[in-house]
């Protein structure tokens, strides 16, 4: 019997995994600013509310309504899952945090520590089956100490296990565009699927590529594949080799 997998919300994803996640894995996708990840977060999302299951957007910048109206421009109703009450999107805004911490949170040591904190909670409060972070890097950020990142993300890895959900948690790249900014979350995670950009030789236009780095327990593809943004989302089209034996070239 062939064994269940979530879908990423993108039918080659999918392939190139073998079916898509298995139940249970956290998955980075980290990529350049611009690389389209956000769109595969609420791709992602959305392809699960298709699907019945119940999820849960977290966002350390963006507003509900904002993730609402941009997610429409993709011909994806997040609305109606939300009045079904099979979607939460909870907005948790760091850049806010300061202003309103009262001063004995802030003698307690950490400026962002109740913000922080609230990441953990929300994730249990809502027995979501399916999680995105836009954006782990942001949550990060704001942690004072690699101990207190690292602790953080493991504290978080433990409860989406507990709550048994399927996340995928969206990171900034460093700028070798190889590794996340911190360099943690891709460890303490099952997966990562890394987003890159090239540009062509002759500087006309840019190229963006998806590869999967990583996936623990399951084969999967290692091709790197060229990809577009579409109003559909990610698409996700050849190889790269194809493109470069067909006469294109890279700098
Ligand atoms: N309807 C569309 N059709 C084609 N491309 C689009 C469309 N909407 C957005 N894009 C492209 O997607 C990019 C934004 O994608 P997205 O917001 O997911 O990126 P991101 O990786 O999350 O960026 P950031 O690091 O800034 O958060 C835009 O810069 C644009 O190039
Ligand atoms: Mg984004």
């Amino acid at each position: 019997m062939r064994e269940k997998r979530i879908t990423t919300g993108n039918e080659v994803l999918d392939s190139m995994l073998g079916g898509g996640f298995l139940p249970g894995q956290m998955v980075v996708i980290a990529g350049p600013a611009g690389s389209g990840k956000t769109i595969s977060a609420l791709q992602f999302i959305h392809a699960n509310l298709t699907e019945g299951r119940r999820c849960l957007f977290i966002s350390a910048s963006d507003s509900e309504e904002s993730i609402i109206t941009n997610s429409f421009r993709f011909g994806w109703d997040l609305k109606q899952f939300i009045d079904k009450n099979l979607l939460t999107i909870a907005s948790i805004k760091l850049a806010d945090a300061l202003p309103t911490l009262s001063p004995d949170i802030l003698s307690a040591g950490g400026l962002y520590s109740s913000s922080l904190e609230e990441l953990p909670k929300v994730i249990k409060n809502s027995k979501a089956e399916i999680i995105a972070i836009d954006s782990i890097t942001e949550f990060n950020d704001v942690c004072t100490s690699e101990l207190e990142r690292r602790t953080r993300i493991l504290n978080l890895r433990r409860i989406i296990s507990e709550i048994g959900a399927t996340a995928l948690l969206v990171a900034e790249v460093s700028p070798d565009g190889i590794t996340t900014k911190y360099g943690i979350a891709e460890y303490v995670a099952d997966g990562l699927i890394l987003l890159s950009r090239y540009h062509t030789e002759e500087l006309s236009h840019y190229l963006h590529t998806i590869q999967i780095i990583k996936m623990r327990w399951i084969p999967h593809s290692r091709e790197i594949r060229v990809y577009d943004i579409t109003d559909k989302g990610l698409s996700i089209r050849s190889p790269l080799y194809t493109t470069l034996a067909s006469g294109g070239k890279l700098r």
